[in-house]
């Protein structure tokens, strides 16, 4: 394992010891909190303020998706603060007016006007205050395997179960299922799973429905690639009952997929699309919502009642256009398409050899594996939103060996940075490869 000493003024130890002291952990208890200290960050690495190196297989929280530490932005970032770090968002700015137009011209068909945001949630919770006031119409169609966001409103739109805690909430949201319903029972048809749709909104009365939201390649809830014909038939539904079509690419756009956002694969212009992550690639945080003309030619006369101190944070969207200059200079969306070829292959060499490997699934470079402890039966290595002592060994064999990534129920990630190289790829393979072995061990 790649060591090294580096000038550090904190040791890994005290990070920790002071991060857990004074400050709140998310989504876990606070006596299970075992952070790994990270000091700088390098392409598809990060290191420990004692030198030890990690691969980054999930781009942090999937959304480094041009790779740390990139100078181009650093940069731009710089160059930004030197002139105007903050201005109003009364104010027009060079970077909001530039990105704006630029992100015109990559997003699906149509869209053309954005409003930004400080993130995924914000942005989910703009989109659909938009089709609320645009519809006239209150309630939200969303779905039970999603995440969108921890805000008020975004987290009553989560289906999984992190929205438990925090219900009740907002009212007027109506989850549907998707056409994925775990391991065991696997897929349904495009046309069953369109058909529920359909079924759900005559019984909630369409005209009482503003939109549905939906991430485009579904994230935390499994790498939940549509059938084909699922995401065109949802447009024909949202067209047909005058719902408004929101599609959520926080997680799935920027590349991930291989196509600047994933809804692109189907060739559907929603009339709403969020993004963030790998907007700025998380050198700065920023969202946006981006709407067809359609919907904000209606707020001409009338008042978008939304704001944030933030919105087109000047340094932000200077984050976002360097970010966006590098994937195209890099060509990192074919990279992610042929990069991507490659992890399918490493997915199914896994699965050929690994008894407990139960599912893979990817696209461009997001990607999953599905661990099970009975191949027949497909029976999970770990519970619907628990864990096991197999996943906790498999996730801490890979921690020891240097490579990062998201261990989530039974499932783990493998969401490189977009810049990754077949010969990187192989070298975060093979240590998969050796922490199945653990996964093996247990199966019947
Ligand atoms: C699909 C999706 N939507 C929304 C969000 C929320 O974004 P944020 O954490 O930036 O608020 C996430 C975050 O992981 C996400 O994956």
């Amino acid at each position: 394992m790649a060591t090294e000493t580096l000038n550090k003024t904190m040791s890994g130890e005290e990070m920790v010891a002071l991060s857990k002291k004074h400050t709140l952990f998310e989504w876990t208890a606070q006596s299970k909190v075992d952070p790994i200290p990270v000091a700088r960050a390098k392409g598809i690495y990060f290191w420990t303020p004692e030198g030890k190196r990690f691969i980054d297989f999930n781009s942090q929280l999937m959304c480094v998706n041009v790779g740390h530490g990139d100078p181009r932005i650093v940069r731009a970032i710089q160059e930004q603060v030197e002139v105007l770090a903050y201005a109003n968002p009364f104010m027009a700015t060079e970077p909001r007016a530039r990105l704006g137009a630029k992100l015109a011209e990559i997003a699906p068909g149509d869209i053309d006007v954005f409003f930004f945001t400080n993130g995924g949630a914000e942005a989910n919770e703009n989109a659909i205050k938009l089709a609320r006031l645009a519809s006239g119409r209150h309630k939200i169609l969303a779905r039970y395997r999603s995440y969108h966001g921890a805000t008020a409103g975004s987290m009553m739109l989560t289906g999984d179960p992190r929205r438990w805690a925090a219900e009740p909430g907002m009212p007027g949201v109506v989850h549907v299922l998707d056409p994925y319903h775990g391991i065991a029972r696997g897929w349904d048809t495009a046309e069953e799973s369109l058909a529920m749709i359909e079924e759900v909104i005559q019984l909630e009365g369409a005209h009482t429905i503003a939109a549905f939201i939906l991430e485009s390649v579904t994230g935390t809830n499994g790498v939940l690639i549509p059938p084909d014909g699922y995401m065109q038939g949802v447009r024909e539904i949202c067209t047909k009952h005058g719902i408004l079509m929101i599609c959520d690419e926080v997680m799935a756009g920027f590349g991930r997929t291989g196509e600047w956002f994933a809804i692109d694969h189907w060739k559907v212009v929603p009339d709403i699309i969020t993004m963030a992550k790998g907007l700025t690639s998380a050198y700065v945080q920023l969202g946006a919502v981006g709407m067809r003309r359609s919907i904000s030619d209606q707020f001409k006369d009338k008042v978008f009642y939304g704001g944030l101190t933030y919105n087109s944070h000047p340094l932000a969207c200077a984050a976002a256009l360097a970010s966006i200059r590098v994937y195209e200079e890099d060509k990192l969306l074919e990279n992610a398409r042929k990069t991507g070829v490659v992890m399918k292959e490493l997915h199914a060499d896994l699965a050929r050899r690994h008894p407990s490997v139960g599912a893979a699934r990817s696209i461009g470079l997001f990607g999953l594996i599905e661990l099970v402890r009975d191949r027949a039966k497909k029976v999970p290595l770990a519970p619907f939103n628990g864990t096991s002592d197999e996943m906790t060994a498999f996730a801490k064999f890979l921690r020891q060996e240097g490579l990062y990534t998201f261990v989530r129920w039974n499932t783990f990630f493998t969401n490189p940075p977009l810049c990754i190289t077949e010969l990187e790829m192989r070298e975060a393979f093979a240590i998969i490869d050796r922490a199945l072995e653990i996964t093996d061990r247990a199966v019947a």
